[in-house]
C-alpha cells in the first residue's frame, strides 16, 4: 500500500477468541496486522480452519476482535458497516426471484424505482455475461450462473468493499477459472476493495 493512503482495512494486532461448548477457550486468530488500500484487491490464503472467514467477519462488523482493532475508512468498526458487500460459497440469492428482479434488489432497496432498478440490473446482467437470463428463476440456472447472479446483486450496489468468502468453491474445476478471471476483470473497471478468501492457491 502506498505510505501516505489511508488503508480502507486496517487490522491491528487482532486476535479473535471463541467460547467452546466445553467452557474452554479457542484462538482462532492471533497478532494478525494488515492494510487494504481502497481498491486495492487481496487474496487471503489458508487451508480450512485457519480463520479466514473469522476475519471477514471481523472486517463487516459480524463479530468484534477480543484484542487489538478493526477499521474501516479510518473508524473502528461499530456494527455491520455501510457498503460493504458479502459474496459467499454458498447461493445468496432469492430464490423466489427472478434474475433480473435478484440484481434490482439492491438499487430498490436504495430508493430507486422500479423502472430505474430494472435498468441498472440489465446492465449489471449484461456485465456478468447473463443477457437473455432476466427471466430465469435461480433454480433454473447452474452453480456458475448463479454466482453469476450474486456478484451483480453485490457490484451493483457499487460497495465500498467486497468481502467474498470462498465464492467459487463449490464450481468444476474450469468454471472456477473461468469466474476468477472474469471476476478480476469486473473488479478492474470498479473502485472497489476485495478481499478474497480462498484455500485453493
Ligand atoms: N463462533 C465460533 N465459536 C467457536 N469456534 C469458532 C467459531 N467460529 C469459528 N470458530 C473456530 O475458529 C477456527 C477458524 O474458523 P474459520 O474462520 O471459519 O476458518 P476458515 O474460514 O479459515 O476455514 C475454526 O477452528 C473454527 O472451528
Ligand atoms: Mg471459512
Amino acid at each position: 500500500m502506498p505510505p501516505n493512503e489511508t488503508p480502507i482495512i486496517r487490522l491491528n494486532d487482532v486476535t479473535k477468541r471463541f467460547a467452546t461448548p466445553k467452557g474452554g477457550v479457542y484462538t482462532a486468530i492471533e497478532h494478525v496486522t494488515m492494510d487494504i488500500a481502497p481498491g486495492e484487491f487481496c487474496t487471503v490464503v489458508g487451508p480450512t480452519g485457519c480463520g479466514k472467514s473469522t476475519t471477514l467477519g471481523l472486517i463487516s462488523g459480524l463479530t468484534r476482535p477480543s484484542e487489538g482493532t478493526v477499521e474501516v475508512s479510518g473508524k473502528p468498526v461499530d456494527g455491520i458497516g455501510q457498503g460493504i458487500g458479502y459474496v459467499f460459497q454458498s447461493d445468496a440469492v432469492f430464490p423466489w426471484k427472478t434474475v433480473l428482479d435478484n440484481v434490482a434488489a439492491g438499487p430498490r432497496y436504495q430508493g430507486h424505482n422500479v423502472r430505474e432498478a430494472k435498468e441498472m440490473a440489465r446492465e449489471w446482467i449484461a456485465r456478468v455475461g447473463l443477457s437473455g437470463f432476466e427471466d430465469r428463476y435461480p433454480h433454473q440456472l447452474s452453480g456458475g450462473m448463479r454466482k453469476r447472479v450474486s456478484l451483480a446483486a453485490s457490484l451493483i450496489n457499487q460497495p465500498r468493499i467486497l468481502l467474498m468468502d470462498e465464492p467459487f468453491s463449490a464450481l468444476d474445476v474450469k468454471t472456477r477459472v473461468l469466474m476468477e478471471n472474469e471476476q478480476i476483470n469486473l473488479w478492474s473497471q470498479t473502485s472497489t476493495a476485495v478481499v478474497f478468501v480462498t484455500n485453493d492457491l
